[in-house]
């Protein structure tokens, strides 16, 4: 055989389960490492960008329907570094927008248009047309309507729990001027602020089309 040498070579791992386990420990590790460290040198990835603040109650409510009605389905929300995208969608979407996003909904299928930035872009009429039936304001379109979100009371059992764990697991400062310009949040704000949710509407509260809208209005708005 004219390359035994280099069999035997190999066998020498091949054959030998400790020396096999170190050199896989090893290519692990030396995987893990490559990805890891930069992120650890990174505070883009890690910080919140200048003016990122915390959803409202309303607005984290909207953001559960997004993800309950499966919208990331057909719609990312991130805008790639590429003049196309940055043309259409606006700045490109940066680490620091989302670090607060838990499940991010940065997704990769666009049936529809990205809504990194769709913020502020229509006006919520025009949303709520859009959802009632996507085709009375955009005739080529094939969005589903999703119109019981106009019958549906916010259900704010969990509301509370919900702005709990996020302000509790990021460490949110308590003193700072983010939630609705008072500070973010002790309990008692975090209520107040519920307790906005269902005052709506006369007390009946509110949609979950107006939470939906609410949580479509602010996305890409943060990034100064
Ligand atoms: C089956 C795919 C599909 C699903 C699911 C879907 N959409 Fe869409 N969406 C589209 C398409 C296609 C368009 C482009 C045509 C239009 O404007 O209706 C669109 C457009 C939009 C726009 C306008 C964006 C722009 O920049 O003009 C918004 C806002 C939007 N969708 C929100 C939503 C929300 C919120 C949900 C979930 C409740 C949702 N979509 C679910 C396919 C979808």
């Amino acid at each position: 055989m004219s390359n035994n040498n280099s069999q035997n070579k190999h066998e020498i791992v091949e054959k030998n389960v400790g020396l096999m386990a170190i050199l896989t420990v090893f290519a692990i590790s030396f995987g893990a490492l490559v990805e890891i460290t930069p992120l650890m040198f990174q505070d883009d990835t890690t910080k919140p960008v200048d003016g990122l603040r915390p959803l409202t109650a309303l607005e984290m409510e909207g953001r559960d329907i997004y993800v309950r009605e499966g919208c990331y389905n057909c719609h990312s929300q991130m805008i790639r570094p590429f003049r196309d995208e940055v043309e259409r969608y606006g700045h490109y979407s940066v680490a620091g927008e989302s670090v607060w996003d838990h499940p991010f909904q940065w997704g990769s299928k666009r049936t529809g248009p990205d809504l990194a930035r769709v913020g502020e872009r229509y006006s919520d009429d025009w949303h709520h047309a859009h959802l009632m039936d996507p085709r009375a304001v955009v005739p080529e379109s094939n969005m589903p309507a999703f119109p019981w979100l106009d019958e549906n009371r916010v259900d704010t059992t969990h509301t509370l729990k919900k702005l709990q764990i996020f302000r509790d697991s990021f460490g949110i400062d308590k003193a700072s001027d983010r939630y609705d310009g008072k500070g973010y949040g002790s309990d008692e704000e975090l209520q107040a602020d519920i307790a906005k949710i269902e005052a709506m509407n006369g007390g009946q509260g509110a949609t979950e089309m107006q939470a939906l809208i609410a949580y479509l209005q602010q996305l890409g708005t943060h990034l100064k």
